[in-house]
C-alpha cells in the first residue's frame, strides 16, 4: 500500500492584518515559539501551570498527568466543576453583562444575563436533584437550539450530572439507542423546535422512542417551545416550567473529581454503531476556555457567533463551556440559514453586531451558490474574525469567505479537531499565523500531531500520510461509553501509543498541515491514494459548480474509480459538454490522476444535518447498491431518493 498522495498546490499566504495583531492576545511568533518551548521543556509543569491560572480549584490536583496508555488521567486529585467556571465565575465582573443572545427562527428573542443564566441553570440543577439525580447519573438533552439546551447542560454539569445530547434532528430510533446506551436516567425536551419554518416534532419522537424502551429512563420534563396550548402531557412527562417554578435559584455547585465524567457524545464510526464518546471534566474545562481565548481571540467586548447545533462538539465545546467560561455574550440561533429568507444570518451578524463567527464549510459553500447579492445587502462591518470547522476548506471558499463576508479585514481561523479532541487541536492564531487557504496551519502549543506512513515513519514535508497525535492533552477522549476495547482498537491499534485520527494529511515546507480528510474517504486509483476532498477541492473551483463529493467505486482496471457528484449553481445547465469540461479541470488542477472517471449532476447531496455529506451512502449510489446501511443521519433522505432517481 502506498501512501496518501497529496495533490493540490495552494500558494498564497495572507499575513495577520497588523491592527490585529496588536491587541490580539497572542501577538508574535514569538508568543507562540516561547509556548510551545515552554512546554517540550516540561510538559507537566506547563500543563500545571496552565491548569491551576485557568482553573478554580476547590482542592488543587497533586499529580499533573498519569500515561498509561491509551489511558490518561489529567490533574489528578483536584476537584473543580465547570458550571462554576462559566457562571459563578462571572458573577463578579459580568454579572450584567448579556451571557446568551437567543433568537427563535420565528424572530422572537430573549437575552439571559450572566446572574439570570446562574439563576436558570440553579433552578434545573435544583429540579434534576427533586427528581433524584445524583453525581454520574445520565442525563439525555433532546432540544432545539434554544436556551434551555445551554442551562440543561450547565444544570448538569453543576450537580456533576453527565449530560448526553441528542441531536434534534435524530430520529426516535437514534434517540433510543443513545439513550439505552448511555442507561439515561432522565430525558429533558421539548414539544418542538422550528426549522425551515415548520416544527421539528421532539415530543412525538420521544413518546416514540419511549414505546420502543428506553427501560433506564424515569422521568421525561418538556419545555412548551413551538404549543400554542398548554401541553397535553402523558406519564412520566412533566411540564418543564411547571418543574423549575418552585425550585430555587440558588444551587451550591458539587464539586467534581477532575476525571470526572462531564458528557457523553454519540458520534459515528466505521460501522453502524455510534460511539459514545466520553469527556472529563477538568481537561476538557482547561483546553476549551484556553482555546476558544486563544484562537477566536476572544475580549470582552466581543459578541461571539457559533452556528453550531449544540447536538455537535462544537455546540459543546464552543457554544457552550468555552465562550462562556470566557465571559464573552454568545449569540445563540434556532433555525435554517435560509429561512425567511437567504440573508436570515448577514441580518443576525447585523443586528447582534456580531464580532467573532464561527461556521462550517459546507454552509459557506451554499452561500456561494445563493449568490453575494445577501450578504452584499448588509453591514457586516461588527465582524473581526471568521472560523470554519468540520472538514476541509476549499480554497475557493476560503477566498469567498474572507472577501465577501470579511471583507478582506478579518483573519480566518480554519479549526483542525474531532469530537475525540474534545477542542480544537491545529488551527492559526489569528494575531500571528500567516494563513493559507485550505491549511489549518499549526498545532497549538502543547499539541502534537505528525503526518506518518503504514510503518509509523513520519513521511517527508509534501508526502501524505496518516494524522497521529502522539502525546495525550488534557481534552482527550477518555474512552468510548461501555466499550473500552473499541476505544483502543479504533484510536489507538495503528500505531500503540498514538492516538490515530482517522484523517489523511500532509505537512508542507513551513510545517502546515493540510488535512485531506477522512482516511476512510481515501481512494485508492490505479496505485494513487488520493485524498476525495482534493479531487471536490478542484471540482469546487469551477465557476459553475456549486458542491461536489467524490467518492471511489470498485473498478477491474484501476482498483477503484472516482465518481463525482456535482450541485451545479443556480441557472447553470447541466450537459455532457460540460461534464467533459469539469473533468478537464480537475486534469488542469491537481493531474490526469484525479480525473474523475464518472460525473453526476443532482440537485442536492445527501448530508447528516450537521452538514457531512454522507459518503457512504454515495459510494452505494455510485456502485448501483441498494442502501441497507443505517440512515438516521440524513438531513433529507428525499436528496437520496432525488439521486436514485437521477439515476435511472
Ligand atoms: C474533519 C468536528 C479539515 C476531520 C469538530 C475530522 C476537518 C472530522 C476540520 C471531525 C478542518 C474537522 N479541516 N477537516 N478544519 N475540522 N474536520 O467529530 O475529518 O464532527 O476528523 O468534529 O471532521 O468531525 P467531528
Amino acid at each position: 500500500m502506498t501512501d496518501i498522495t497529496s495533490v493540490l498546490s495552494e500558494n498564497r499566504v495572507f499575513p495577520p492584518p497588523a491592527g490585529f495583531s496588536e491587541r490580539a492576545h497572542l501577538k508574535s511568533r514569538d508568543d507562540y515559539d516561547k509556548l510551545c518551548a515552554e512546554e517540550r521543556a516540561n510538559p507537566e509543569a506547563y500543563w500545571s501551570r496552565l491548569a491551576t491560572e485557568e482553573l478554580h480549584w476547590n482542592q488543587p490536583f497533586h499529580q499533573t498527568l498519569e500515561w498509561k496508555p491509551p489511558h490518561a488521567r489529567w490533574f489528578i486529585g483536584g476537584r473543580c466543576n465547570l458550571s462554576y467556571e462559566c457562571l459563578d465565575a462571572n458573577l463578579d465582573q459580568h454579572a450584567d453583562k448579556c451571557a446568551l443572545r437567543f433568537e427563535g427562527e420565528p424572530g422572537d428573542t430573549r437575552n439571559l444575563t450572566y446572574r439570570e443564566l446562574h439563576a436558570e441553570v440553579c433552578r434545573v440543577a435544583n429540579g434534576l436533584k427533586a427528581l433524584g439525580v445524583t453525581a454520574g447519573d445520565r442525563v439525555g438533552i433532546y432540544l432545539p437550539m434554544v436556551p434551555e439546551a445551554v442551562i440543561a447542560m450547565l444544570a448538569c454539569a453543576r450537580i456533576g450530572a453527565v449530560h448526553s445530547v441528542v441531536f434534534g434532528g435524530f430520529s426516535a430510533q437514534a434517540l433510543q439507542e443513545r439513550m439505552n446506551d448511555a442507561g439515561a436516567r432522565v430525558l429533558l425536551t421539548a414539544d418542538g423546535g422550528w426549522r425551515k419554518g415548520a416544527v421539528v416534532p421532539l415530543l412525538a419522537n420521544v413518546r416514540a422512542a419511549m414505546a420502543a424502551g428506553i427501560p433506564s429512563l424515569k422521568d421525561v420534563v418538556v419545555l412548551r417551545r413551538v404549543s400554542p396550548q398548554p401541553l397535553e402531557l402523558e406519564k412520566p412527562e412533566v411540564d418543564w416550567h411547571t418543574w423549575v417554578k418552585t425550585q430555587g435559584p440558588e444551587c451550591p455547585p458539587f464539586w467534581v473529581d477532575s476525571e470526572h465524567p462531564l458528557f457523553i457524545l454519540y458520534t459515528s464510526g466505521s460501522t453502524g454503531k455510534p460511539k459514545g464518546v466520553l469527556h472529563a471534566t477538568a481537561g476538557f474545562g482547561l483546553w476549551t476556555k484556553l482555546t476558544s481565548r486563544w484562537v477566536f481571540d476572544l475580549r470582552d467586548t466581543d459578541v461571539y457567533w457559533c452556528t453550531a447545533d449544540v447536538g455537535w462538539v462544537t455546540g459543546h465545546s464552543y457554544v457552550t463551556y468555552g465562550p462562556l467560561m470566557n465571559g464573552v455574550t454568545v449569540v445563540m440561533y434556532e433555525g435554517a440559514p435560509t429561512t425567511p429568507a437567504p440573508d436570515r444570518f448577514w441580518d443576525i451578524i447585523e443586528r447582534h453586531h456580531v464580532s467573532i463567527f464561527y461556521t462550517a464549510p459546507t454552509a459557506i459553500r451554499s452561500f456561494m451558490r445563493l449568490g453575494e447579492e445577501h450578504p452584499m445587502k448588509h453591514d457586516l462591518s461588527s465582524l473581526r474574525l471568521l472560523g470554519s470547522v468540520g472538514e476541509p476548506i476549499n480554497p475557493q471558499a476560503w477566498i469567498w469567505y474572507r472577501d465577501t463576508i470579511g471583507r478582506g479585514r478579518c483573519p480566518i481561523v480554519d479549526t483542525w479537531w474531532q469530537t475525540e479532541t474534545g477542542g480544537i487541536l491545529i488551527s492559526p492564531l489569528p494575531g500571528l499565523t500567516p494563513t493559507k487557504p485550505g491549511s489549518a496551519t499549526l498545532p497549538l502549543p502543547g499539541i502534537h500531531p505528525e503526518v506518518l506512513d503504514t510503518h509509523g515513519k513520519p513521511v517527508p514535508p509534501g508526502a501524505g500520510g496518516k494524522l497521529f497525535i502522539t502525546k495525550p492533552w488534557p481534552s482527550m477522549l477518555r474512552t468510548i461509553w461501555g466499550d473500552d476495547e473499541r476505544f483502543t482498537q479504533t484510536y489507538f491499534s495503528e500505531q500503540p501509543g498514538l492516538y490515530f485520527t482517522g484523517d489523511g494529511a500532509r505537512r508542507d515546507n513551513d510545517g502546515y498541515f493540510w488535512v485531506v480528510g477522512r482516511v476512510d474517504d481515501v481512494v485508492n486509483v490505479a496505485g494513487h491514494r488520493l485524498g476525495t476532498a482534493e479531487v471536490e477541492s478542484a471540482l469546487v473551483s469551477h465557476l459553475n459548480v456549486a458542491e461536489a463529493a467524490v467518492v471511489g467505486r470498485p473498478d477491474e482496471l484501476k482498483g477503484t474509480a472516482l465518481v463525482a457528484f456535482v450541485t451545479l449553481k443556480q441557472g447553470v445547465n447541466a450537459s455532457d459538454a460540460l461534464k467533459a469540461e469539469l473533468a478537464m479541470h480537475v486534469s488542469r488542477e491537481i493531474g490526469a490522476i484525479a480525473r474523475p472517471d464518472e460525473i453526476r449532476f443532482s440537485q442536492a447531496l445527501p448530508k447528516t444535518r450537521s452538514g457531512k455529506i454522507m459518503r457512504r451512502l454515495l459510494r452505494d449510489v455510485a456502485d448501483g447498491k441498494v442502501t441497507t446501511q443505517d440512515t438516521t443521519t440524513l438531513e433529507d433522505l428525499s436528496v437520496l431518493a432525488a439521486l436514485r432517481q437521477e439515476d435511472e
